[in-house]
């Protein structure tokens, strides 16, 4: 198999776009790709202050790498989550990998918060991964407008976009469906939120973190079980696999024709927000915000059973 470019031998063959390429090549094209989905969405420009959230996987060191590459003033944000065994050795890849590239990194401890996973796992009755997620997403909202970041940038490909349009469109949440895409504008003291890999897979950032060299964190959260998300993946694979080109087009269209057909039923649903009394980060709840609820059900926990 050779490149459709250069002709030498291709290491990398994309069905999708009906092509393979040769390491160089295929680095120009997933190059291509992010600029092209930060500027056809108008993400953010070089002027900009663009902080990082990585978690270690591919995807997201894939994503910092390349917009350092590509001259963009990015900062990495880590969140360790204090799970044993895997939080660890995932901030030691990503403290490697921002230290050899010269990466500014922000860590922030969440045992330090009193909000350790572990803990909070034993201490609030909800799936864990729901309650993760919105603990990770108040700290990269926190840091990031505590810090005077313009955007917060996220590793979610392709794939993953495709699945939660999926999982959206399955249950035609209206809500879900007018706020989903590759930017989600500012406001009520919300950072913007981006996501520049939208226009790649999974597979197609695999290839560019294995390319590079880069060292990355591969071991599942010993919580996630994650069985949904991975039937609908698995879905769409297969209907990649037999229409190639089929997600991306999927998930434009959406963009294009999909989204502004809901977006007026966002604008009439919004609640009011008042900053938390005990954070001052905007929430709807009338009272303290979801972060601060959740660390004072583990102080509670651990009042009660020791702290262990
Ligand atoms: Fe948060 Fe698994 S990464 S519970
Ligand atoms: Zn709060």
């Amino acid at each position: 198999m050779k490149c459709k470019i250069c002709k030498a031998d291709a290491v990398v063959k994309l069905k999708a776009h009906n092509t393979a390429f040769c390491r160089e090549c295929f680095l120009a094209f997933f190059e291509r790709q992010v600029a092209k989905g930060i500027e056809k969405q108008k993400l953010f420009t070089r002027e900009e202050r663009v902080l990082v959230a990585i978690s270690g996987g591919k995807d997201s060191l894939s994503l910092l790498c390349e917009l350092k590459r590509q001259g963009y003033n990015v900062t990495g944000l880590f969140v360790d989550l204090a799970i044993a065994g895997s939080s660890g050795t995932a901030r030691g890849k990503v403290e490697a990998f921002c230290r050899e590239r010269g990466l500014e990194l922000i860590v922030k401890d969440l045992a330090e918060e009193g909000l350790a996973i572990p803990d909070v796992h034993k201490a609030v009755r909800r799936p864990i991964c729901a309650v993760c997620g919105k603990l990770k997403r108040y700290w990269f909202n926190k840091i990031a407008m505590d810090g005077g970041f313009d955007a917060i940038a996220t590793g979610h490909n392709l794939d993953d976009e495709c699945a939660r349009l999926f999982s959206n469109t399955l249950r035609w949440d209206q809500a879900y469906l007018a706020g989903q895409g590759p930017c989600l504008p500012a406001e009520h003291g919300f950072a913007r939120k981006v996501k520049p890999l939208w226009r790649l897979t999974e597979y197609e950032t695999a290839h560019y973190a294995f390319l590079n060299g880069i060292d990355t964190h591969k071991d599942p959260c010993p919580y996630s079980q994650g069985a949904s998300f991975t039937a609908l993946k698995g879905v769409l694979q297969r209907l990649e696999h037999a229409m190639p080109g089929r997600k991306l087009d999927f998930y434009q269209g959406f963009l294009k024709r999909g989204r502004p057909a809901f977006e007026s039923f966002q604008a009439s649903q919004d609640d009011p927000l008042a900053p938390c009394p005990a954070c001052g980060y905007p929430t709807s709840s009338g009272g303290l915000c979801g972060a601060c609820r959740i660390r004072g059900q583990v102080a509670e926990w651990k009042k009660e059973h020791g702290d262990g």
